[in-house]
This record gives C-alpha cells, sequence and structure tokens, in this order.
C-alpha cells in the first residue's frame, strides 16, 4: 500500500501544503531548511499517529497556528483509503479512517507500514539497549496488534513487583506477596522474550541476504 497523496495544514512550516506521490521512488530535493524532512515527518505523523523524531507534538503545529492536521490518501490495487490526523494541543487528538475516528494509529491492513530513517536513528544501532527492545517492541506489535498488550502488562508488572520490593525494604510488607508477582513477571517477560525471539527470526533471512 502506497501514499498517493499528502495534504498538510499547519504543519511544521507548512501553512497548506499537497503533495501527490506518484509510484516508485520518489527524490525530494531543496535547500537547508526548506522543510524536507518535514514532509518526511508528515507523511509518519499520518500514517502513525505519532511524529518521528519529537514527543513534544506541540512542536508539530505551525508557529502562529493553534492545530494542525495531516491527511493521507492511500492505496493498493484494490483498496483506497484516507487516513487523516488532527492535533490540537490540550484535546484528544482526532485519527480518523475514512471519516470515521479510531483509536491509536489505523489499522496495519489499512494503511502502509512505513520505517523512517533519519541520522538520529543511528541511536538504535549505537545507543542504550533499551532502545532497540522498545524499537523491537514496536514491531512486534505492529506484526501482530494482538499482542502489542504484553510489553504494557510486563512493565505494569516490573512496576508492582519493584513497589513491592521497596514496601519489603521498609518492613512493610511480607514476603509472601512476592511470589505472585515474580510468577506475573515471568509470564509476561517469557512471552515478550518468545515474540522478540521470532520477530528476529522473520528478519534473519532479510539481514543473511543483504550480507550475502
Ligand atoms: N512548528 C514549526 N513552525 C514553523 N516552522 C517550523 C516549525 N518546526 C520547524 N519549522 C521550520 O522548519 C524548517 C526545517 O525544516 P526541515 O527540518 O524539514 O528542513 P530540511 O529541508 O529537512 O533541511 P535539511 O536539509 O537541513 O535537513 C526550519 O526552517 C524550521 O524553522
Ligand atoms: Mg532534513
Amino acid at each position: 500500500m502506497q501514499v498517493s497523496r499528502l495534504e498538510l495544514r499547519d504543519f511544521r512550516n507548512y501553512e497548506r501544503a499537497e503533495v501527490r506521490l506518484a509510484a516508485g521512488l520518489t527524490v525530494i530535493c531543496g535547500p537547508n531548511g526548506a522543510g524536507k524532512t518535514n514532509l518526511l515527518e508528515g507523511i509518519y505523523f499520518g500514517c502513525t499517529g505519532r511524529s518521528p523524531r519529537t514527543s513534544n507534538e506541540r512542536e508539530l503545529i505551525r508557529r502562529g497556528a493553534s492545530v494542525t492536521r495531516v491527511t493521507l490518501d492511500v492505496e493498493d490495487q484494490t483498496e483506497r483509503h484516507r487516513l487523516e490526523v488532527g492535533f490540537e494541543p490540550g484535546a484528544q487528538k482526532r485519527v480518523s479512517l475514512d471519516g470515521s475516528s479510531v483509536e491509536g494509529a489505523p489499522g496495519a491492513e489499512s494503511r502502509p507500514l512505513v520505517s523512517v530513517f533519519m541520522p538520529e536513528r543511528l541511536e538504535l544501532v549505537k545507543g542504550a539497549p533499551s532502545a532497540r527492545r522498545a524499537h523491537l517492541d514496536r514491531f512486534v506489535a505492529a506484526l501482530w496488534p494482538s499482542r502489542a498488550e504484553t510489553r504494557a502488562a510486563y512493565s505494569r508488572a516490573l512496576a508492582q513487583r519493584n513497589a513491592l520490593l521497596a514496601r519489603l525494604r521498609a518492613g512493610a510488607s511480607s514476603r509472601a506477596a512476592l511470589a505472585a508477582w515474580d510468577a506475573e513477571l515471568a509470564r509476561h517477560g517469557t512471552q515478550l522474550m518468545e515474540d522478540r525471539r521470532e520477530a528476529v527470526d522473520g528478519l534473519r533471512p532479510e539481514f543473511a541476504g543483504l550480507a550475502a
């Protein structure tokens, strides 16, 4: 599935922009600061409801404007969809698929699966392992949406267990309660490891082919 049209309203440096994309490779060139990366960010934001370069979504709104909107037309041989993401500080982000609002991001079956490479992404290779784990878990969630909950469940069990350990140290709880959280943490942790392993196994042949 590919993006055939991108429309930006008050997004980054664009007050209003419409870009039509043909099939195949598109090269965007222009001077520094012209807004090339902003276009890429707009496509990613429209597909996923998230920015690939900032968690502060206020930065996405054009300076001087109060609300931003990104609209994408996407299509393959059999389907066409319109994805829309609207953001206004203080209000919930509005994501819609063909005019009906959806929670989070539209499902992977009705949008292109996007991967964006920016120089900052080298942090994935050079940076701390936690960033790699988080990335792998997003990959798992994109492949198998029903497994997206495992990471959150593991994080909750870890936080609960750590809180209990703190209470134990303070003498405010009994050790008996620990076994239940050990089991919960192990259950979600095992599931998370299996999902990660399966995802990596799926990627392995591709990488082996590149290295050959
Ligand atoms: N919220 C915003 N409102 C208005 N302008 C913004 C906003 N956020 C970023 N900009 C502007 O966008 C421009 C940068 O755009 P972008 O990063 O897409 O450039 P680029 O074409 O990728 O440049 P380079 O070649 O340096 O990578 C800057 O001029 C910056 O001031
Ligand atoms: Mg750039």
